[in-house]
């Protein structure tokens, strides 16, 4: 899939190294190697890597859960976990987090069935308050001290319909 002088892709197990890099680069929630292999393993569909200029330049991994709907009352449903996305700064405001979280979506209904996808975001983290929020994304709960630093967290859900 093309974008803005980018593409998106399936994550391959070679790409490890410079997706850790990135993850280290953009953002205090660092992860063991284990961590990403487990992921990719069960959720290879969800794992997706956006390339300009040769390389890669932006990710996205999530998780499908089995948990309680955060729109439908007490009905449980299979839920897209976006355990972390990122994009290196310079390639920033093109697009790219859009296009890897809506194939992460459409992926996660397609291969995994999943009906929502939700994520955590800090209370601060204006840019990515306001992607989720130009993607239709509703702030459903407040977690207080949610991350290892004390801050707050918003968990943040979108139904994943036709239209992602
Ligand atoms: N300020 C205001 N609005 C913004 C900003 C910003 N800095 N960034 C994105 N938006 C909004 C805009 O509406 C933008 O559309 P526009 O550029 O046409 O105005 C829209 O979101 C789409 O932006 P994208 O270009 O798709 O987003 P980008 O590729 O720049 O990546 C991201 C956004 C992932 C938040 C990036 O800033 C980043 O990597 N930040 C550091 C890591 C991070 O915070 N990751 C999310 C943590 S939460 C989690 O992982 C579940
Ligand atoms: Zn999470």
């Amino acid at each position: 899939m093309e974008g803005d002088g980018f593409r998106i892709r399936g994550f391959r197990s070679d790409d490890l190294d410079r997706v850790m890099d990135i993850n280290v680069e953009c953002l205090p929630e660092n992860y063991s190697k284990f961590f990403y292999r487990d992921l990719y393993r069960r959720f290879p569909e969800t794992f997706i890597v956006a390339e300009a200029d040769g390389g890669i330049q932006g990710y996205i991994m999530c998780r499908v859960e089995r948990g309680l709907s955060k729109f439908k009352g007490l009905r449980t449903a299979r839920l897209c976990h976006v355990v972390s996305i990122a994009v290196r700064e310079p390639y920033r405001r093109r697009g790219m987090a859009t296009a890897v979280l809506r194939a992460a979506m459409r992926n996660g209904r397609e291969s995994y069935d999943a009906s929502e996808c939700y994520l955590e975001v800090r209370v601060s983290n204006e840019p990515a308050l306001d992607l989720y929020a130009v993607l239709g994304f509703s702030r459903v709960k407040r977690n207080y001290g949610y991350y290892m630093d004390g801050e707050d967290a918003w968990s943040m859900a979108i139904p994943i319909d036709e239209s992602v």
